[in-house]
C-alpha cells in the first residue's frame, strides 16, 4: 500500500495532474460547467462494491441474492447500474419505492420489501404488487393476511437486540428499536402469520447503521440469534441479513470487514441451508457518491474561522442531524496540506448547519470548490426543501 495516497483515494477518486477526478473526469470542470451543489456518483464504483459483495457471499454459499436497498440512493442511473451489475434485486420501503422499482425495469421478483408502521393502504398495494414483504408486527401480519393471495409468502424481521452503529449512536441502532418481533416472540409470530393464512419463508435482521469492526462481537450475537429462530422457522426459503456494512467517513474509521461478516453468515447461517439474502444500501453507494459545493465566505471570529458554502444541511442530513461526519476535499488542490482549522458551514438558518468543525483544511478562497465524501448513500435520497435550499444536481459519470 502507498503510504502517500490520501485514505479516501479508490479505484475511481483519484488525483490526476493535481486535480480531483471521478472515474477520469475531472470534477473541477464538472461542477463548473453543472452549478453546484452538484452530487456526482462513479457508475462503475456501484458496480464494483456489487460485485465485491456478491463474490464474498459466493465464498460461503451457493444460493444468495444481493437486494440493492435503493433508500439510499434511488438516482436513476445507480438504480440502471445496480441492474446491469447482474444477479442484483432492489430492497424498498415504501409502495413509491416499489413504484419506482417496477419503473426502472426490476420485475417484481427482483424486489424485496422491508418496512415497519405500514398504513392498510400500504398493505393493499403491497398485497397487489406482486413483491416479497418482509413485516414485522402482529398488526401487520393480521391485516397483510386479510388483503393478501391465500398462502402469500412473506418474512418476519427480528430486533437484533443489539447496540451496534457508527460510533455507537443511539440513531443508528436498531436493536430494541420500533423495528422487529423479539427472537423470544418467534413462535408466537409463525403462528399469527398461520393464522392470516401466510406462509413466511424469510426471517430478517437488519443490526444497524455503519456497523464498526469493533462490533463484530455483537454481529455474532445477533447472527446466533437470527440462526435460532431461523431453525424455528418449518417453511424457511430465506435468512435476510439487512444491511449496515459501511466504509470509512474519516482516516481512522474501522468498518466491519467484509470477510468479518462474511465467516459469521458462514459460522451460523449457511450451515443451515436456506438461500442468504442482503439489503446493502451504504456499502454500494456511498463511496460512489460525493457532494460538490462552492466557498462563498471564509471569514475569522471569536467563535472560530468559518467557511461557508452554498449547501446546507437539506441536501445531507449526515454531519448535522446524525453526527457522521464526512471527508472535506479541495477540488484544486486535493493533496495540499492542511494550512488552517475552521468549520464548514451551510446556508440554513439554522445553528446545526455544520458541515464539519476544527477540521484541518489546505489553504482555501472564497470562490473554490469543495468535496464531501463519501456522499453517495442517504444524501440526495433525504434532501429536504428546508429553507427552499433543496435545490441541487446530480450526475452519473463511468
Ligand atoms: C431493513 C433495512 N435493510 C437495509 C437497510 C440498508 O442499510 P445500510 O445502508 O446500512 O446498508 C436499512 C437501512 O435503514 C434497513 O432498515
Amino acid at each position: 500500500m502507498n503510504n502517500d495516497l490520501p485514505w479516501w483515494q479508490t479505484e475511481s477518486l483519484t488525483v490526476q495532474d493535481g486535480a480531483l477526478c471521478m472515474d477520469g473526469v475531472v470534477l473541477e470542470t464538472l461542477a463548473r460547467r453543472h452549478g453546484t451543489p452538484l452530487y456526482v456518483y462513479s457508475r462503475p464504483t456501484v458496480q464494483r462494491q456489487l460485485r465485491v459483495l456478491q463474490a464474498m457471499l459466493a465464498q460461503v454459499t451457493e444460493r444468495y441474492k444481493v437486494y440493492y436497498a435503493m433508500k439510499a440512493n434511488r438516482h436513476v442511473g445507480v438504480l440502471a447500474a445496480a441492474r446491469a451489475t447482474g444477479g442484483v434485486g432492489l430492497d424498498t420501503c415504501s409502495p413509491r419505492e416499489v413504484e419506482t422499482a417496477l419503473m426502472n425495469g426490476f420485475a417484481p421478483e427482483e424486489i424485496s420489501f422491508n418496512g415497519g408502521m405500514l398504513s392498510n393502504r400500504d398493505l393493499a398495494y403491497l398485497a397487489g404488487s406482486g413483491v416479497h414483504c418482509t413485516l414485522d408486527s402482529f398488526s401487520a401480519l393480521r391485516r397483510y393476511g386479510e388483503v393478501a393471495r391465500a398462502g402469500t409468502s412473506v418474512g418476519l424481521r427480528f430486533d437484533p437486540g443489539v447496540a451496534a452503529s457508527y460510533g455507537q449512536q443511539p440513531k443508528m441502532v436498531y436493536g430494541k428499536s420500533k423495528f422487529g418481533f423479539d427472537v423470544e416472540e418467534c413462535a408466537a409470530a409463525l403462528d399469527a402469520a398461520r393464522r392470516a393464512g401466510l406462509t413466511v419463508d424469510a426471517v430478517a435482521m437488519h443490526i444497524g447503521w455503519g456497523l464498526p469492526q469493533s462490533s463484530a462481537d455483537l454481529v455474532d450475537w445477533a447472527f446466533g440469534r437470527l440462526a435460532e429462530v431461523a431453525r424455528q422457522c418449518p417453511t424457511l426459503a430465506m435468512i435476510n441479513v439487512g444491511g449496515g456494512l459501511g466504509g470509512r467517513y474519516l482516516a481512522a474509521d474501522q468498518p466491519l470487514a467484509l470477510e468479518t461478516w462474511r465467516d459469521l453468515i458462514g459460522k451460523h447461517l449457511a450451515p443451515l441451508g436456506a438461500a442468504i439474502v442482503c439489503e446493502p444500501g451504504t456499502w454500494v453507494v456511498a463511496p460512489a457518491g460525493l457532494l460538490i459545493a462552492e466557498i462563498n465566505t471564509i471569514e475569522a471570529r471569536r467563535s472560530a474561522t468559518w467557511v461557508g458554502i452554498d449547501a446546507g444541511h437539506a441536501l445531507n442530513p449526515l454531519p448535522a442531524l446524525y453526527d457522521i461526519p464526512l471527508e472535506v476535499i479541495s477540488l484544486c488542490a486535493p493533496l495540499a496540506a492542511p494550512a488552517m482549522v475552521a468549520n464548514v458551514a451551510g446556508h440554513i438558518n439554522e445553528g446545526i448547519d455544520i458541515w464539519a468543525r476544527a477540521r484541518p483544511l489546505p489553504a482555501l478562497q472564497e470562490g473554490d470548490l469543495i468535496a464531501f465524501f463519501p456522499a453517495g448513500a442517504y444524501g440526495a435520497s433525504m434532501a429536504s426543501n428546508h429553507c427552499m435550499r433543496g435545490e441541487f444536481a446530480e450526475i452519473v459519470v463511468g
